[in-house]
């Protein structure tokens, strides 16, 4: 191909893809399906792959993330980012109107209304149509340069779309998380033994201020635009006016804008907003109220701090009172002790709401909750009820503090902190509330998918110490069995089932044993990943933390975590167990006669993150590939991996066929 038809190739395929992308991410509406979509990016990949001297950073290849940051750099704003005054009722609404019509001596004012996004605000530059940086608020005047992180944000263009881009464009708006995607994360969270987001908008700061844009890519982030910052245009003359504009140039804006000719009307399509909430996918705190006259709005001005145009109106988050009946502590499958508050049951935005979690004991020392105390209650972010404060002037000396517990509140043990933590745990690995959290993590549908060993039953069989670790299912004795028939609610049938279901878990992948195992920080993605790259249960197990760093998606704290887990003689134990039981530990080698490989002479090169290089050899061996070590006139194909050097470079100039890691993945997971 010439010169000009490879970067006409390009072109054409970004420009493909970032359409399919904007109608996908931005309208919702996409065009094509999946397959359709991931052919495209594929052939872009591997055109960039093959001519990486064309590879420009707005190519949509480049949303994936990678680059690792020790810190981010500050950058000063080249229009100060400035917030909004707050109003809080239809008075200090008014009362906004009047300042507004006294300054510019007219009265006949159109005002828009839109939603107030409760995300984290972003200034985004484009320089001739290109993204050139991003900057969070900061200080106003300063903000932090998350440029990495904000490239990989699928409804963010890198790339304005009008062919003639205005020079400089600076983009303003809100990053979230919305809620369905925020409930998910957080389950996914749990799941994996980590730590809960208390709200969507903390889950969106610390995404964007995550240091390995790798990451951030896989958190669901999403971005609306509603101001400028600098830009070039002077043709711009109303809010109405700029949003079409940002809508024009491929940018996404809020799903909800009117506009108004009076103060009553203003309010009346806050109200309308305000009963809309519920249904919109991102959190909103309140609407802000613009002058959509851009002449008005310069005439207006700034205060220090704000403009004199704007001006925001909280919604109130609904409050509720009522009592701590109790605080009780959860024991989780990690041993890790969370307080929660037990209460007296309360109809608050929707739903009766009688427990919260208060996250963890400082927090109940910070606020000084007792039990007994009145306490103020909210859904924050309308998800999660949260205790905000107790009612010290309620109080008639009977409520009882409660201390950090020095004992398992389940079996007595000793507690310990962990460095950096404030998490307490549990140090008894026998500890029954443990036992049980582990096994209905075992048995749990993304693990081993055991239907019927739900919590209840597990309950039973722990309580009556038939098992104590997952080995124990696949070791219940006769009498067991009898006994289990005889038990209230269970009978024949469903203790039939309930073996038939274990003995078909024998079957399952490796992975999902590995996620069943309940490794900290081990979810079931990293499962697949790990078991990709070893083949093998036994042979991620003694593998070293730097060898389990260095594979793409792992990282430190996940590599400590795997490294430690099998450095304990008791999970070695189970495991032995589990093995002995006839459990998969290792990937199955399928002999396959006829393979995409078969009879093809094959060589490695570069940093190939997904496997593990003798494991690799040995697979497309299995396979029918015969693997060698150096490119020649008889290589079918070269698999390349990052970093490829000269092998490359020789294969490009004979002509050998080349397969990326990602094309590698898909032959070997369908060969
Ligand atoms: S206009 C000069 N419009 O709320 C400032 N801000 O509390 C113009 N926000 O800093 C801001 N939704 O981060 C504007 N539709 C909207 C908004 C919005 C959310 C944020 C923004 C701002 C903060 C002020």
């Amino acid at each position: 191909m010439s010169t000009e038809s490879i970067i006409q190739k390009l072109d054409f395929l970004r420009k493909t893809i970032e359409h399919h992308n904007y109608l996908y991410y931005v309208e919702a509406k996409p065009e094509i399906s999946d397959f359709e979509y991931d052919s495209l990016y594929r052939e872009l990949e591997e055109l960039e792959l093959q001519y990486p001297d064309f590879v420009v950073p707005h190519s949509p290849t480049q949303k994936v993330g990678g680059q690792v940051l020790s810190e981010f750099e500050d950058f000063p704003h080249s229009v100060p980012m400035l917030s909004l005054d707050n109003t809080y009722n239809e008075e200090e609404l008014t009362a906004f109107h009047n300042r507004v019509i006294k300054i510019l001596g007219e009265d006949k004012i159109t005002y828009t209304v839109e939603p107030k996004i409760d995300g984290v605000g972003i200034s985004i530059r484009y320089e001739n149509g290109i993204l050139q940086r991003a900057l969070t608020r900061g200080n106003g005047d300063v903000g932090d340069d998350v440029t990495i992180n904000v490239k990989t944000i699928k409804s963010i263009p890198s790339r304005l779309h009008p062919d003639d881009p205005p020079a400089i464009w600076e983009a303003r708006g809100e990053i979230f998380i919305p809620k369905a995607d925020f409930l998910k994360l957080n389950e996914e969270r749990e799941q994996n033994g980590e730590d809960r987001f208390a709200n969507p908008r903390n889950c969106t700061a610390g995404s964007l201020k995550l240091l390995d844009s790798a990451e951030v890519a896989k958190r669901p982030l999403d971005a609306v635009f509603y101001t400028i910052g600098e830009i070039s245009d002077t043709t711009i003359y109303s809010q109405k006016n700029l949003l079409d504009e940002l809508t024009r140039l491929g940018l996404k804006t809020p799903d909800f804008y009117r506009e108004c000719q009076s103060i009553e009307d203003v309010i009346k399509a806050i109200n309308e907003l305000e009963s809309l909430r519920d249904q919109f996918s991102c959190e909103l705190d309140g609407a802000v109220v613009k002058v959509n006259n851009f002449d008005f709005q310069n005439v207006l001005g700034f205060t220090a701090k704000s403009p004199r145009w704007a001006i925001a109106y909280k919604f109130e988050s609904e409050k509720a009172i009522t009592t701590i009946q109790d605080i009780t502590i959860q024991v989780g499958r990690t041993g890790t002790l969370t307080p929660v508050a037990e209460l007296e049951p309360v109809f608050l935005s929707g739903t009766t709401v009688s427990r919260a979690t208060l996250h963890n004991f400082e927090e109940v020392a910070r606020k000084d909750i007792r039990i007994g105390d009145e306490v103020e209650i909210e859904k924050a972010g309308e998800i999660i009820p949260a205790v905000l404060r107790s009612l010290k002037n309620a109080r008639d000396g009977s409520e009882k503090e409660i201390s950090q517990p020095v004992n398992c509140p389940e079996c007595q043990a000793p507690v310990t902190v962990l460095e950096d933590e404030v998490a307490v745990r549990c140090t008894n690995f026998e500890c029954p509330k443990q036992v049980k959290e582990r096994i209905i993590h075992f048995a749990s549908r993304g693990a081993m998918d055991i239907e019927t060993l739900g919590e209840a039953l597990v309950e039973l069989l722990v309580d009556n110490h038939f098992i104590s670790n997952p080995g124990d299912i696949y070791n219940f004795n006769n009498d067991q069995i009898e006994h289990l028939k005889s038990c209230e609610g269970l009978g024949e049938t469903s203790i039939e089932k309930l073996l038939l279901k274990i003995e078909d878990s024998k079957s399952n992948p490796p992975w999902r044993l590995l996620f069943g195992l309940g490794i900290r920080h081990v979810g079931a993605k990293s499962s697949k990943t790990l078991i990709r790259h070893f083949n093998s249960i036994p042979a991620l197990a003694s593998a070293s933390e730097e060898e389990l760093i260095d594979i793409h998606d792992i990282g430190p704290v996940v590599a400590e975590s795997i490294y430690t887990y099998f450095r304990d003689e008791k999970n070695s134990l189970i495991l032995e167990k589990l093995k002995n039981c006839g459990l998969k530990l290792s990937e199955d080698i399928k002999e396959i006669q006829n393979s995409f490989f078969t009879g093809k002479t094959c060589v490695l090169t570069g940093t190939l993150g997904t496997y593990k290089r003798d494991v690799l050899k040995n697979r497309l061996s299995d396979l029918g590939a015969n693997v060698t070590g150096s490119v020649s006139t008889n290589t079918d194909y070269l698999i390349v991996g990052e970093n490829a050097g000269s092998k490359l470079q020789k294969a490009e100039k004979l002509g050998v066929k080349i397969i990326n890691e990602n094309e590698l993945i898909e032959l070997l997971e369908n060969p």
